[in-house]
């Protein structure tokens, strides 16, 4: 009753059973962290027979007690999920996540803070401002980048790309808006780019033909050739062009482009510097890779995402900017009704006026406590040993007969299978080796075993494994080529 001196509601649990099932919670999740062995990666059941795991009942007009419900619901994910905590799992590129990170999401719902504003979120704020000085200093840019955590990749290049725009566009942009700026801005970036950069050229107003693919040399990395005289026609033909991207491990197959070369071209004709690094930003940091990422400290944005090689829980990305004024020229505004400015002894950060979004939840704290749970030095040892792994995976597939190895690069390789006997040269075989290879990646999906992606390279379909799993051991890797082989010899009798 709302009259009463502690108001019941039908929300609250209290203390104790919130204790009790807390305790509960952790114990089958410390389970859970325990039995990946013994579980499929994924259960390979279809959207249908997940459907009807649920039912069909319409929202529920009257509630439940929580411990049923937090029993039926760790039950039905642990038992359903694919299990990117796998130690072989090798999709796309999602981490094995941390378990610090979890409990950090726990602590960071519970209390709750809205790290749009410094007044209500005074500690998380000034976490998210340490986590973010710590990414910088871990992949080793200067002091002056600052920025903030976003939900992951895509974001992090968005914010990028806004930032690149204000410092780049006439000033008049912000009140004329695209259709009324006489510019016609372009872009540049390799064929090898993510999709964000299609989302952007649409989501911002310019159109995917305002996007410069610039096509990869052999060893998959951006044509600067190429780039630096598709700039010069284009600003002969009237353009103006005001970013180039570079990536610093490509969504496939991990390549980084020759930044210092980009660095070079985007300072001669004054455009912005953005780094797609994602994925592979944090082995700027490993002495073997250094000189892979030479010219990264040139970049005026740099996105990366700890939710990928720092092996974060979902969501964390991040955004750094060399100079983070063109975040708050991007962003920020002062509505009558925010006031977050009154009574500070030194200039508020207010991250709400560092990107798109206002309220915003606690995703520095699962980074941070990462961060000091395991500091730099085991960190950089494990994606090194990740590295390390693909390495061994492209080694050992190099050495099978029936595999091909095709790339390694960062912690990335593709391979693809490969009959013995098979002239792959001949006309109409690679069409033939495509397809094997596609109903292979299938069947491995389903099957459960293991669990990888695909890459498209020089027109070959390949399997991908992408190791940013630090519960990955050589045995996973050499288990992985037996099932290969193992399912390509059944595909390959099936066809
Ligand atoms: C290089 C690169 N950029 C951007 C992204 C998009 O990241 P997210 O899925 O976190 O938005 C990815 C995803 O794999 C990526 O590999």
């Amino acid at each position: 009753m709302v009259g009463e001196k502690h108001r019941l509601s039908p929300i609250e649990i209290s203390q104790e059973e919130f204790r009790s099932l807390g305790y509960q919670l952790i114990d089958t999740l410390a389970d859970f962290y325990n039995s990946f062995d013994d579980l499929p990666v994924t259960t390979g059941e279809t959207p249908k027979q997940i459907q009807s795991l649920l039912g069909t009942d319409s929202l529920p007009d009257s509630g439940m007690p929580v411990s049923e419900l937090l029993k039926s619901t760790s039950d039905l994910l642990v038992k359903h999920s694919l299990l990117n905590g796998h130690p072989k799992f090798f999709g796309y590129i999602t981490s094995s996540p941390t378990q610090i990170g979890a409990l950090a999401d726990l602590l960071a719902a519970a209390v709750n803070p809205n790290v749009g504003a410094n007044i209500l979120s005074p500690v998380a704020t000034a976490i998210e401002k340490q986590t973010v000085k710590w990414l910088a200093e871990f992949i080793g840019v200067s002091s002056t980048y600052g920025g903030l955590l976003v939900s992951g990749g895509n974001m992090a290049n968005f914010t990028g790309f806004l930032a690149a725009r204000t410092a780049k566009a006439p000033k008049s942009l912000k009140e004329d808006g695209l259709a009324n700026t006489t510019e016609k801005m372009v872009f540049y970036c390799s064929k090898a780019t993510h999709t964000w950069i299609e989302k952007a050229a649409v989501l911002f107003g310019h159109g995917t033909k305002a996007i410069r693919w610039i096509p990869i040399r052999d060893d998959n990395k951006m044509n600067t050739q190429v780039l630096e005289q598709t700039i010069k026609d284009d600003i002969t033909n009237g353009y103006s062009p005001f970013l180039v991207v570079g990536n610093a491990g490509d969504v496939s197959t991990g390549v980084v482009d020759d930044l210092s070369e980009i660095a070079r071209i985007c300072k001669e004709n004054q455009l912005w510097f953005h780094i797609d690094g994602a994925y592979g930003m944090p082995a700027a940091a490993i002495p073997q890779c250094k000189a892979m990422f030479h010219g990264f400290q040139d970049a005026d944005s740099i996105a990366l995402d700890p939710h990928k090689w720092l092996y974060a829980p979902l969501e964390a990305g991040c955004t750094l900017v060399k100079n983070p004024q063109h975040l708050t020229d991007t962003f920020s505004a002062h509505p009558v009704y925010y006031n977050f400015d009154h009574n500070a002894d030194e200039p508020n950060l207010n991250f709400y006026e560092y990107g798109l979004q206002n309220s915003r939840g606690f995703r520095a704290l699962k980074v941070w406590l990462a961060l000091k749970q395991v500091g730099r030095a085991a960190y950089l040892n494990t994606i090194r040993e990740d590295i390390t792994l693909a390495e061994l995976l492209f080694a050992e597939a190099k050495k099978h007969p029936e595999l091909e190895a095709v790339s390694q690069n960062l912690s990335i390789t593709t391979l693809r299978y490969v009959p013995i006997n098979h002239g792959a040269d001949e006309s109409g075989q690679e069409s033939f080796l495509n397809a094997l290879n596609e109903k292979l990646l299938n069947r491995l999906q389903e099957g459960g075993e293991v669990f990888l992606s695909n890459a498209l390279i020089s027109e070959k379909y390949c399997l991908r494994a992408c190791i940013v799993n630090y519960r990955t051991s050589e045995k996973d890797i050499r288990e992985t080529i037996e099932i290969i082989v193992r399912e390509g010899r059944k595909v390959l009798s099936g066809l």
